[in-house]
This record gives structure tokens, sequence and C-alpha cells, in this order.
């Protein structure tokens, strides 16, 4: 007998992306997101002011994601939201609003961890892409987080390193401040890069044991750079800014990769997979697939929309967890910080 089809509403609010997608099993029918300007004029994530955005866009998106997927509300499955971890009064909003909504159709509600969110985001359909197989390692990398993680089973992951100061994307963010971009600068760093030379300048790279990040060494050794130059020439950021990008750029993706070369070989594993808003870098996407080569890995590579906060990971996390019958009831609250296994 077919099995019935499975249709989920997935909502994301952690940050500064309200986003809704409706998935008929693994297939997205829609994922529609509606990002924040605000943030902009601020040089970084102002929290009072991403919950009231949230609050004014998530009728709007999750009611034009119900009609782009052609779904009445009715007929949802399962309502997937993101609990955590992130900003609380942005992750409020999403949860609330899920929480109302599943009452109101008499609906069950499903809770994401929005981290295991970014990597299942690899078991959305994609026309003639694979899917990983198990174990793998999947480098999950955003703004808020850094991780290695190793990926037992649908569902089934634990954290094997994560940074112990900023995160990749915000050392993309900080070093984009730095040489004048607004926020959030890691795309701005990427196009600039993609005209410069990446050997032009040397930043300071950390020297931490394991499968550990650290970023922080890194924006005070630009800041520091950036300054000196700019006392012998005030021009130096506008006359360099393709090789300053490009430099910097090699330089975070050297730390990223370094760790997950190193983890992958220690555990003979040959599925290496990205994740995360900076999963989107040109730089990084280009150097996993050398160093994939290079070492007869299969390279997993989300599409640019699975890149950065969306609600169709949300929405796939929740297929598994609805298949797994993991609901969640109305006394159900937001989390800001939600750890993964380690
Ligand atoms: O996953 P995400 O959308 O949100 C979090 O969960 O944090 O990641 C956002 C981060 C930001 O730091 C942003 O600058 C970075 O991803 N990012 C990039 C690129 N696109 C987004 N960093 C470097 N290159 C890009 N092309
Ligand atoms: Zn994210």
């Amino acid at each position: 007998m077919a099995q019935k089809d499975i249709i989920i509403l997935g909502i994301e609010s952690s940050c500064d992306d309200t986003s809704a997608a409706v998935l008929k099993n693994n297939t997205v029918l829609s994922n529609l997101t509606a990002g924040q300007k605000v943030h902009e004029l601020y040089g970084g994530v102002v929290p009072e002011l991403a919950s009231r955005a949230h609050q004014q866009n998530i009728i709007p998106v999750v009611d034009g994601a119900l009609k782009m997927a052609g779904i009445d509300a009715a007929a949802i499955d399962a309502i997937a939201f993101t609990r955590g971890p992130g900003l609380l009064g942005s992750l409020l909003v999403g949860t609330s609003f899920a929480k109302a909504f599943a009452l109101s159709l008499n609906k069950p509600l499903i809770e994401v961890n929005h981290m295991m969110g970014h990597v299942m985001a690899h078991f959305i359909e994609d026309e003639g892409k694979d899917k990983p197989e198990f174990p793998f390692l999947c480098l999950t990398v955003s703004g808020g987080h850094t991780q290695i993680v190793l990926v037992e089973d649908f569902l089934k992951m634990k954290v094997l390193g994560s940074t112990i100061d900023d995160a990749a994307g915000e050392a993309f963010d900080k070093a984009a401040k730095l040489l004048g971009f607004p926020y959030p600068g890691g795309i701005k760093i990427d196009q600039h890069a993609k005209l410069g030379n990446p050997n032009a300048f040397e930043f300071a790279k950390p020297v931490i044991t394991g499968y550990d990040f650290s970023f922080s060494g890194l924006k005070t050794s630009i800041l520091y750079f950036l300054q000196k130059m700019t006392a012998q020439n005030p021009d130096f950021i506008q006359e360099n800014i393709n090789d300053l990008c490009a430099s910097i750029q090699r330089v975070i993706v050297e730390i990223l990769m370094k760790k997950i070369t190193k983890c992958a070989n220690d555990l003979n594993i040959t599925q290496i997979a990205i994740a995360g808003g900076v999963s989107a870098n040109s730089g990084l996407r280009n150097a996993l697939v050398e160093k994939g080569k290079e070492n007869n890995w299969k390279v997993f590579i989300p599409k640019f929309e699975y890149c950065t906060d969306n609600a169709a990971m949300i929405a796939i996390t929740g297929k598994y967890l609805y298949q797994s019958k993991q609901f969640v009831d109305q006394s159900i609250s937001a989390q800001a910080r939600m750890p993964l296994p380690t």
C-alpha cells in the first residue's frame, strides 16, 4: 500500500529572518522568508527590533507560504517550529504563533532545534542530488555557531568540536564591519574576494588543539593590521578592498578546512557536508570540493536557499520527528540555549 503523504508547515524565527515553508514528504512546496533590513543601520542584529519585525511578518509569511504551496491549512499534518537556540524574543514570536495555529487547527506540534535543522537541510529533495549516507560529518557554520557534527542517523547527531569564542559568520561580519560594510557583511567579503588576491595579506591563525575553533584572535589581528596601514595611508582599505576580502576569506576558510580535515582523517569518515549561512561562501564551497578530490571524500553542499536561515530546514526536520511521533504540547516555550548533544 502506498504511504500517505506527510505535509508539514515549518516556522523559523530564531534570529532576523521570519520564514515559513510547506513540505510534502521531502519536497519543498514553498519556502518564504522575510529578512530584516532594519539591523543594517546598527552593525548587528538588535534583538528588540528583530522580535517586533517577526511580529509584523509572521502572519503574512505563513499565509504566503501556504498560498504558494497551494495547501489549505486544514491539509497540514503537523506544525514544526524552531524552539531554539537563538534570540529569545525572536524565538518567542515563532513559538507562540506555532502553538496558537496548532491549537486553532487541532494539529500536532513539533519542536525543532535550529542547528539540527541546518544539518537536516541535506535531506531536502533536490533533483539529481545524492543524500549523505551515515555516518557523515557536517561542518555547520553560521552567524551564531561553528560546529563539527557527527551525524549517525536522521535526528541522531553529536557535536565533536565548536568555537570557543566567535562563530565563523561572526568573524566574516566583524571583519566586514572593520572594512566599512553594513551588517551582515559576510556576503560582501565573498563578492569582493572574487576580484582579489587571496595571498596578498596574512593574518594570525589560532593554535587550538582538537576539533574546536577560535576566531577572536583573527579579528584582533585584522584590526591591528588595518590600524597600522591606515595610519600610513588613510585610503589603504579602499585601495586594497578586494585583496583584503580575498585574504580574510582565505584565512577563515583555511581555519575551517584544517579542522574538518583533521576530524575526517581521525575518524576515517569520507562523507563530508557543510551547512549554515557561511556554507553559502564561495571560498568555502570551492575549498570543500578541492579537499574532497584530494582526499576521496564525497562532499555535500546545500543549495543557496537552504544555507542561510530558512523554514524548509525546520520542516524537513519536523517531517522526521513526525514519523517518529515526537510531538510537544501547549506547555512548550522557546529556549535561547539549546545545545545538541556532545
Ligand atoms: O545560518 P545563518 O543564516 O544564521 C544563523 O543561524 O546565524 O547565518 C548567517 C551568517 C552571517 O554571519 C552571514 O554573514 C553569513 O552567514 N553569510 C556569509 C555568506 N552568506 C551568509 N558569510 C560569508 N560568505 C557568504 N556568502
Ligand atoms: Zn542558522
